[in-house]
């Protein structure tokens, strides 16, 4: 059986207060429609529709090749929304599933269990509810003395009684396709002037159509946001849920509370995220690592047997055995190689460094490569920047910096050379060599790499 889904997203959600449309912000660092569109791929091989109307072009540039798009003008409900996708999806598909842009917590596993009991439903719609003592504003379900579903009613329109029903409509409707573009035209205009796909329940019972409602497992699913209070909820449940997979995969994480990890990072087998840390983006951390306390790392690659304290990295790529912090900072392209150790207040950028190096405390280090195990003195600063240019230092395998060398980039400092504390280099330097000043002389020529 073939299955479409439309998700609805033309809405302004005027409650986020916001000027950014509402699918689009994010719950744990991916758009809220995006985890729908992933919650849809488990269900089904087609790509949703997505029905957008308020700052369309945002949504559609955001969501990209994962959806179809319809466009929805006016915002004539969310019947009217459905209709829109009449002319691209009637006729494709046996099975129409429509759910809402705003409900990231929904899992792909319930919809697809949803879908397989449409399969064997006799009537044109299976959908979810939600038993809850808090109605969030969301539509009623009204049955008949049977337990027969009769008609979803909005809270708007409820009556003193029927406000106090306590299941819920989700808003995840499984349809009989044929059956849905025949009657979506069947729906009446609701008090407010809006087409309620909530009313097509009615249309069906009304026929004496079987409608199947099953409520939900886990109400924390069925949480549609509508303001930044649900909001951040959400990301708090998913956060939850985030933590809770890794460490079903073998990654200890102290304090789950205050580790927040973005949906699509990585983690290997044994490495132990410590409080307070942020992993965001598609960063990738490999195993036996120690990450954090307070760390935040930004679409960056770590290796295995890597120790990060209390730094901050960003789009950069760190391999094995490598320790940083505290407070190091790792900007765009710093690549550091096996077993590089940075120490306190280090910052490096666009740079390479070399397998073994040492940069113990306070330096800046910015489009440079460093060879092999280099020792870089404390508070040593390449001056990458005359104003103009962002000029390159190259530092040969063995070099030993003195500590408080400021080398004025372009410049190279030869195999196993070495500076004076406070050298101020502005020329190259050759192999070997030991240069001091300001700016730097040569001495004499180092024997071995020791003196
Ligand atoms: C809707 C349901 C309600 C349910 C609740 C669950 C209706 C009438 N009500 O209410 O029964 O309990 O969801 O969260 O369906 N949209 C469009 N075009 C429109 C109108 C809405 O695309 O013309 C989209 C919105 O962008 C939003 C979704 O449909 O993503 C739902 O609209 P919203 O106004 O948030 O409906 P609720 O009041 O939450
Ligand atoms: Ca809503």
């Amino acid at each position: 059986m073939k299955i479409s889904t439309i998700i609805l997203a033309a809405g302004k959600g005027t409650r986020m207060r916001s000027k950014y449309p509402k699918v689009l912000h994010p719950i744990a660092g991916e758009p809220m429609a995006w985890h729908i569109i992933q919650a849809v791929k488990e269900f089904s091989d087609e790509l949703p529709t997505v029905v957008v109307g308020y700052k369309a072009e945002e949504v559609k540039d955001s969501l990209g090749d994962n959806a179809h798009f319809v466009l929805q003008n006016e915002q004539k409900g969310t019947a009217h929304a459905v209709q829109q996708a009449e002319d691209l999806l009637k006729g494709n598909s046996d099975i129409v599933v429509v759910l809402l842009g705003d409900m990231p917590l929904i899992k792909g596993q319930t919809l697809k269990a949803l879908t397989e009991t449409q399969k064997n439903n006799t009537g044109p719609v299976s959908m979810l509810t939600v038993l809850s003592e808090n109605p969030r504003g969301f539509g009623r379900i009204s049955r008949n003395k049977k337990g027969q579903v009769e008609a979803i009613i909005e809270e708007a329109d409820c009556t003193s009684e029927q406000l106090k029903i306590n299941e819920l409509n989700v808003s995840v409707y499984c349809f009989q396709a044929d059956w849905l573009w025949d009657n979506l035209e069947n729906i009446p205009v609701s008090s407010k002037g809006e087409f309620y796909l909530t009313d097509i329940i009615k249309v069906a019972t009304d026929k004496g159509l079987n409608v199947h409602a099953e409520a939900i497992s886990d109400p924390q699913e069925a949480i549609g946001i509508n303001s930044r209070v649900h909001l951040s909820e959400a990301e708090r449940i998913m956060r939850r849920r985030i933590n809770q997979t890794w460490m079903e995969a073998g990654v200890s994480i102290i304090d789950p509370q205050t580790t927040y990890i973005h949906t699509n990072v990585k983690i290997g087998q044994d490495t132990t995220i410590y409080p307070n840390t942020h992993l965001q983006g598609n960063t990738i951390i490999g195993e036996d690592c120690e990450i954090g306390p307070n760390t935040t790392i930004n679409n960056t690659c770590i290796g295995n047997n890597c120790k990060i304290i209390s730094s901050v990295l960003e789009y950069a790529k760190v391999e094995n055995h490598v320790d940083i912090g505290p407070f190091g900072h790792l900007r765009k392209g710093a690549h550091l190689a096996d077993g590089v150790h940075m120490g306190n207040y280090g910052e490096i950028k666009n740079s390479y460094i070399g397998p073994g190096t040492k940069i113990g405390h306070f330096s800046y280090l910015g489009d440079t490569t460093t060879g092999k195990n280099v020792n870089i003195g404390a508070g040593t600063i390449t001056a990458n920047y005359d104003g103009v240019n962002k000029n390159k230092t190259e530092i040969a395998d063995d070099v030993f910096i003195g500590s408080d060398t400021m080398l004025i980039a372009p410049v190279k400092i030869g195999k196993g050379a070495r500076t004076g504390a406070g050298s101020v280099v502005n020329k190259d330097v050759g192999e070997g060599e030991v240069v001091v000043g300001m700016p730097a002389r040569a001495i004499r020529r180092r024997k071995d790499n020791s003196e």
